[in-house]
C-alpha cells in the first residue's frame, strides 16, 4: 500500500513508512528537493552531501540536454527550491527563474545561482 498526498516532512514520510510500503511526494519534492536527498540517505545510507555538490552532479546531464537543444529552464524549474530556507535561497531561485529562459542560457547561469548561496564566498568548485 502507498500513501500519496499531504506528506510534507521527512518525519512524516518516515512515520508513514512504518505503516505502508511506499510514500509519494509531490509538492514537498518541489518545495524543497533536498528533502529527497535526506530521505535517500536515511533510508539507503551514504553521506549527506551539500546542496551545491548535488546540483553540480547534474552538470553532465544538463550539458548533454543543452547539446540536444533542450532549454535550460526545463531542467532548472525542478530545482528552484533546492536552497529553500537557506542563505541566498531566494536569490538562487530568482537568478534561475529570470535567466534560464533566455537564449543561450547555460551552466554558467547555474554557477551564478549557486554563487548567490555562498556567504560570504563560494569555495572553488
Ligand atoms: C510538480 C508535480 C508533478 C506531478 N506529476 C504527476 C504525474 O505526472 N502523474 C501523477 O499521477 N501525479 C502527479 N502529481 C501528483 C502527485 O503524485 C500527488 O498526487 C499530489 O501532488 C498530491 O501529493 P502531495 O500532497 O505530496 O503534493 C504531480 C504533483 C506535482 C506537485
Amino acid at each position: 500500500m502507498l500513501v500519496n498526498g499531504g506528506i510534507a516532512t521527512q518525519q512524516q514520510a518516515l512515520a508513514q513508512l512504518d505503516q505502508v510500503d511506499g510514500v509519494m511526494l509531490g509538492r514537498a519534492a518541489y518545495h524543497d528537493p533536498y528533502l529527497l536527498h535526506l530521505l535517500d540517505v536515511t533510508l539507503y545510507g551514504g553521506k549527506v552531501r551539500e546542496r551545491a555538490d548535488l546540483l553540480r552532479a547534474l552538470r553532465p546531464y544538463v550539458e548533454a540536454q543543452l547539446g540536444q537543444g533542450v532549454a535550460l529552464k526545463h531542467i532548472t524549474r525542478h530545482v528552484l527550491g533546492l536552497f529553500h530556507g537557506r542563505p541566498g535561497g531566494r536569490t538562487f531561485r530568482q537568478v534561475l527563474s529570470e535567466g534560464a529562459h533566455r537564449d543561450g542560457a547555460d551552466w554558467a547561469l547555474v554557477e551564478r545561482a549557486i554563487e548567490a548561496t555562498c556567504v560570504p564566498r563560494c569555495a572553488a568548485a
